[in-house]
């Protein structure tokens, strides 16, 4: 019998929808939300609408480029946790009522585990135990992927996450947000030992990025004073250098945990592996340490449903079905 899911995330600012046949994806729409650019970073409200007008258009895409109908459909994934409650309802909403009308089991999927898991969706596909850095808008994690059933958390951020230790910089430069995608862009063109900012001294495999984020405020502060001009001067030399300190800081976290661990299947997730600096580095350090290195594919490092779809997949094939009343959560244990 072949195992058909559709799969839904609307956690933060992306509707998407995702087909999977027999764990291959099928189809993975995305609608992303421009209105956002405009305030400088996502707005709840603004967000819960968009995916609103979205969802039922982007599902029907998602069908249509799949070449599915609802008929074949096995089970109904969704994102249940941890994100924007508004944005999660709506999601969860639809998923659940989709369910419910074609008589299919429903699916709640942990949108973190789900990041880790979209290393498993294409081969090469890393074997288990492996470790994963999570790194996105929201989240910094070290994880321990036992099982696709299975995942430990073994360190992650007190404070700023990596990309909103990206993005923050990027708009102390006067950069729009998101600013990831913009610091990796002026990065490429600088040098990123110009300037030296401090590596947080922070214990075990936990992270922090709070103290960075202040470091390069008082930095641009006293150069400023000293020359107006010296963001529009030396941009890509900041940049170059906020990423390196960024990228270093994550890796050697990952390098520790290797070591820790001795496991040396080694993958990243998450929208800020999509930075050319983090994947670079990644290459490096995964030579020198003899790792065998996994990134997703870009549609599937950022936020998107196939992650959702195979996380649904290895759920449906261990019988791991959810009750049509269950709720999403903005935060959520695992
Ligand atoms: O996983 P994701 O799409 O959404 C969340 O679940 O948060 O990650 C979004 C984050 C943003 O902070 C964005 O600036 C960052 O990923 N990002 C990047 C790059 N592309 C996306 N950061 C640095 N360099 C990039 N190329
Ligand atoms: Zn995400």
């Amino acid at each position: 019998m072949s195992v058909t899911i559709l799969a839904i995330e609307s956690s933060c600012d992306e509707t998407s929808c995702a087909l999977c046949k027999d764990g291959t994806i099928l189809s993975n729409i995305i609608a992303t939300q421009a209105i956002h650019e405009q305030y400088g970073g996502v707005v709840p409200e603004l967000a819960s609408r968009a995916h609103m007008q979205n969802i039922v258009p982007v599902v029907d895409r998602a069908l249509v480029s799949a070449g599915c109908r609802l008929g074949d459909l096995s089970a109904i994934a969704f994102t249940q946790s941890p994100g924007l409650i508004g944005s999660l309802l709506v999601g969860s909403q639809f998923a659940k009522s989709l369910a419910l009308s074609l008589h299919i089991p429903l699916i709640a999927v942990h949108h973190m585990q789900a990041h880790v898991l979209a290393n498993l969706i294409e081969a090469p596909r890393p074997s288990f135990p492996f470790l994963c850095l999570t790194v996105s808008g929201g989240h910094t994690q070290i994880v321990l992927c036992h099982s696709p059933h299975r995942l430990e958390v073994l360190g992650e951020t007190m404070d700023d996450a990596a990309g909103e230790a990206f993005d923050k910089s990027a708009k102390l430069l006067g950069l729009p947000y998101p600013g990831g995608p913009l610091i990796d862009k002026h990065a490429r063109g600088g040098n990123p030992g110009r300037f030296q900012f401090p590596e947080p001294q922070v214990g075990g495999l936990q992270f922090s990025f709070s103290g960075l984020k202040t470091a390069i405020l008082y930095f641009l502060q006293e150069q400023k004073r000293l020359n107006p001009l010296f963001v529009e001067e030396n941009l890509a030399d900041i940049c170059a250098s906020v990423q390196h300190r960024i990228v270093s800081i994550l890796l050697h976290k990952l390098q520790k945990a290797s070591e820790l661990t001795g496991i040396k299947e080694v993958c990243i997730a998450g929208g800020v592996s999509a930075n050319s600096g983090l994947r670079q580095a990644f290459e490096i350090t995964g030579t020198q340490q003899g790792w065998n290195i996994h990134i997703p594919r870009f549609e599937y490092c950022t936020d998107n449903a196939a992650m959702i779809a195979i996380s649904g997949y290895y759920k449906f094939l261990a019988g791991e079905f959810s009750p049509m009343g269950v709720s999403a959560h903005a935060r959520a244990e695992w």
